[in-house]
């Protein structure tokens, strides 16, 4: 990535490569395994709420969801068409936090969803309140399994997914993580599959955030990542209606290739004058 960025003191980097050395070092096991450390613990401080995981922005929640439902459903539409009646659903959510997401919105769309988090209080807040007892599971659209591990050592089970939802926890890994998470992920979809990917998005560059140990990618910096994963970006969209003073955040559907197009969503569209049957 030949673009300069920022950490948030301020100090500029020429390019993404020079950041990656001096922050985790070239295979250097240990510094980058205290830089992964230093990111669960800044989680570890952090109440298990709404507004903990959003960073102390828990209104931007509802905004947030409705954004994601119009993606996801035109996804599901464009990827299963016809199909999706018939099939059982299973979503997983990476770096799942509380559940928020899961609770919100994977419930409601799959019949099974897998979390994982890497920090054990908000799994087990995540565990609790998912309950049939509080209404927010049932037989058919329940969590199916709670795995407290963080992505660069999570490698998920072949063929189980049909959506794997990736959300405001990416800037985490670093770049040789953030590409064999996704490889080893791409072996988890079932046929049709894919990837949501929400994050926030830096104007250029990168910037880090020496706090929580993350990194916000630009745009162009995600796509040179998709590049070397091998994945197809095949739709993306911009969140809309969140304070002006947060990061741009963008929605990106990646796919193993072109999906097939389903009888349900194919037009057909003529450059000549035709009647309208
Ligand atoms: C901003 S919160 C977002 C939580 C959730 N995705 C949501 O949207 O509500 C970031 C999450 O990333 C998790 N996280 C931190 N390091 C991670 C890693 N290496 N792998 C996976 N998740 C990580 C944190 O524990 C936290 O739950």
């Amino acid at each position: 990535m030949e673009v300069a960025g920022l950490d948030s003191d301020g100090k500029e980097f020429k390019n993404a490569e020079e950041m990656w050395r001096e922050k985790i070092g070239e295979g250097d096991q240990q510094k980058k395994t205290e830089w992964y450390q230093q990111g669960v613990g800044y989680w570890e401080g952090i109440e298990a709420s709404v507004d903990g995981v959003l960073g102390g922005f828990g209104h931007v929640n509802d905004a947030d969801i409705k954004g994601s439902e119009a993606f996801l459903q035109i996804l599901l539409s464009d990827c299963f068409g016809a199909d999706l009646r018939n099939r059982h659903l299973v979503a997983l959510d990476c770096g799942s936090g509380i559940g928020r997401v899961t609770k919100n919105l994977l419930l409601r769309y799959f019949n099974e969803v897998d979390l994982v988090e890497p920090v054990s209080h908000f799994l087990e807040a995540a565990r609790e309140s998912l309950t049939p007892e509080n209404g927010t599971v049932s037989d058919l659209h329940k969590v199916a399994n709670f795995y407290c591990l963080p992505l660069q050592e999570f490698t998920p089970e072949a063929g189980r997914y049909d959506v794997i939802w990736v959300q405001w926890c990416i800037g985490h890994l670093a770049d040789d993580d953030f590409i064999s998470f996704f490889k080893h992920a791409m072996a988890s979809l079932k046929p049709g599959g894919f990837f949501i990917l929400k994050e926030n998005i830096a104007r250029s560059g990168f910037v880090l955030d020496e706090e929580d140990r993350s990194i916000t990618r630009s745009d162009l910096y995600f796509k040179q990542l998709f590049n070397r994963c091998g994945l197809h970006l095949y739709k993306s969209k911009d969140q809309r209606g969140f304070p002006q003073n947060l990061f741009a955040v963008k929605m990106y559907a990646l796919t193993i290739g072109m999906p097939k197009k389903n009888s349900r969503t194919r037009k057909v569209y003529s450059h000549k004058p035709a009647i309208i049957k």
